[in-house]
Formats: structure tokens, sequence, C-alpha cells
């Protein structure tokens, strides 16, 4: 991992986008920071990571973006999606994993990623490490935002009073995908564990307290 003294991690990030081409192809595979943002549903991930991926310059990868983007455009793949989705349930391994591979593909020259809800099992947890590989590259750090179920509900439910999302705003939905959560993606975090590489920061809070851990721990990862 590179070192550059006390540059700021911003200034490296656009120091690096202002290189020739030819040099960031070099460098670039050893560049790469990958980040995981961990949590249950109504955690906070989609709000810190967009804070997140504009202060690194990271590409924000958000499968449930991805499902909802498919499911507006109407597509096969989103009209599936719907089912589960609409049930709390999880959407099947391999439809997110192919969205995923297709979204690095399409990505070649991005300084790294910031994976959002995703991957949500061990399947998906080993799928993406070996994807990584393929780039030569891996997730730097699992950052994993605790926050009481009390305040998950709270926060979905509201949501669901304005957001449209026919996943918030019925409590019977908000509670499945957070028994969903239970029973297949905390083990995501135990995978992880077991290389060392989770840090649990508190998503209670203002969201700016939150966004300064957040970038705390990064930046002691990131040099
Ligand atoms: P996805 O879209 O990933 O939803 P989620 O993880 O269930 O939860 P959210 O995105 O709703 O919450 P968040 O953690 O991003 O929090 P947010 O910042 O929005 O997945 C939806 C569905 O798609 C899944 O159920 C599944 O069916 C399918 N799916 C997606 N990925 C999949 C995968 N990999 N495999 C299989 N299926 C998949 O914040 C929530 C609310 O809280 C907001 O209103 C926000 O304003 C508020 N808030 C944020 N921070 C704070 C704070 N600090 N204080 C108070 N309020 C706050
Ligand atoms: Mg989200």
């Amino acid at each position: 991992m590179r070192r550059a003294g006390k540059q700021n991690t911003a200034d490296n990030v656009n120091n690096f986008n202002s290189q020739p081409l030819y040099l960031r192809f070099i460098q670039g595979v050893n560049h790469m920071f990958n980040i995981i943002l961990f949590g249950p549903p109504g955690s906070g991930k989609g709000t810190q990571s967009e804070k997140l991926i504009s202060k690194y310059g990271l590409k924000h990868l958000s499968t449930g973006d991805l499902l909802r983007s498919e499911i507006t455009s109407q597509t096969p793949l989103g009209l599936e999606a719907r089912n589960f989705m609409d049930r709390g349930q999880l959407v099947p391994d391999e439809v997110v994993i192919g969205m995923i591979s297709s979204a690095l593909e399409n990505n070649p020259k991005a300084n790294g990623f910031l994976f959002d809800g995703f991957p949500r099992t061990e399947a998906q947890s080993e799928a993406l490490d070996k994807l990584l590989k393929l780039k030569q590259t891996e997730i730097a750090v699992v950052l994993a935002l605790q926050v009481t179920e009390e305040e998950l509900i709270e926060r979905l439910l509201n949501r669901g009073l304005t957001s449209g999302r026919s996943d918030d705003n019925n409590a019977e939905v908000v509670k499945a995908r957070i028994v969903e959560y239970h029973k297949k993606t905390s083990a995501v975090a135990d995978y992880y564990r077991s290389f060392d590489k989770v840090v649990e920061v508190s998503g209670e809070g203002t969201v700016d307290e939150i966004f300064d851990s957040l970038c705390n721990e990064i930046d002691k990862r990131k040099s």
C-alpha cells in the first residue's frame, strides 16, 4: 500500500486523477481502495455513501438502487426482483452477483468502489472477493454501522411516509427486512471478520458525526 506522508486523502485522489492515463494504468490496480459499507436496513448506508464517494472519489455500487432502477425501467429482471423486494426478502444471489459483475466491468478506471447493500450473503461475499481478485484488488475495510432495531424501524417507517418505496410503508415488510438481515446478512460480517477487515462504527447521532467516524477509520487505512 502506498504511503504519501501527511497529504490528505482527497488530494491523493485528485493527484491520481490528474496523472496521464498510462501511469494510472500501470499504477491503477494497486491504488484501488474498496469499501463495504455494511449495516441493517435503515442504518444509513445510502446517506453516508453519498458523502463518502464525494470525499474519496469512489464509485458507488448500491444493489438496492440498481434493482430499483430495473423496476422503474420495467425490465424482466426488475419485475422478477420486485416480487422479492415487496415482501422484504433478498433477491436471489445470481441476480445481484451478475449485476455487480457487470458494474465492475463497466467501470475499469474507477479509483475504488464503495459497496452499499452488497454483499448480503456469504455466497455474495465469496463471489465479490473472486471478482475483485480478477482485478488484482480486494476489500480494504468493512465499515459496519451499528443502530438499534427500534431506531431502524422508526427511520424506515418515517421515510415510508414520503419515499414511495413499497418496502418502507408497511411495518410487516420493514420487520421482514430486518429478520432477513439477521438470518442471512449478518453472516457477511462474520465472513470478513475472519479476515480481520470489520470495523464497527456507531450509526446513531447526527449524519455529520457518523461521517466523521467513518472518515477517521478510512483515513487510518488509506495512505
Ligand atoms: P436496499 O436498497 O439495499 O435497502 P436496505 O439495505 O434494506 O436499507 P435502506 O437502503 O433502506 O437503508 P440504508 O442503510 O441505505 O439507510 P438510508 O441512508 O437510506 O435493499 C432493498 C431491497 O433490495 C432488499 O430488501 C432486497 O430485497 C433487495 N436487495 C438489495 N441488495 C441486495 C443484495 N445484495 N442481495 C439480495 N437482495 C438485495 O437511511 C434510512 C433513513 O434514515 C432515511 O430516511 C435517512 O434520511 C434516515 N437517516 C440516515 N441517517 C440518519 C441519522 N444519522 N439519524 C436519523 N435518520 C437518519
Ligand atoms: Mg440504501
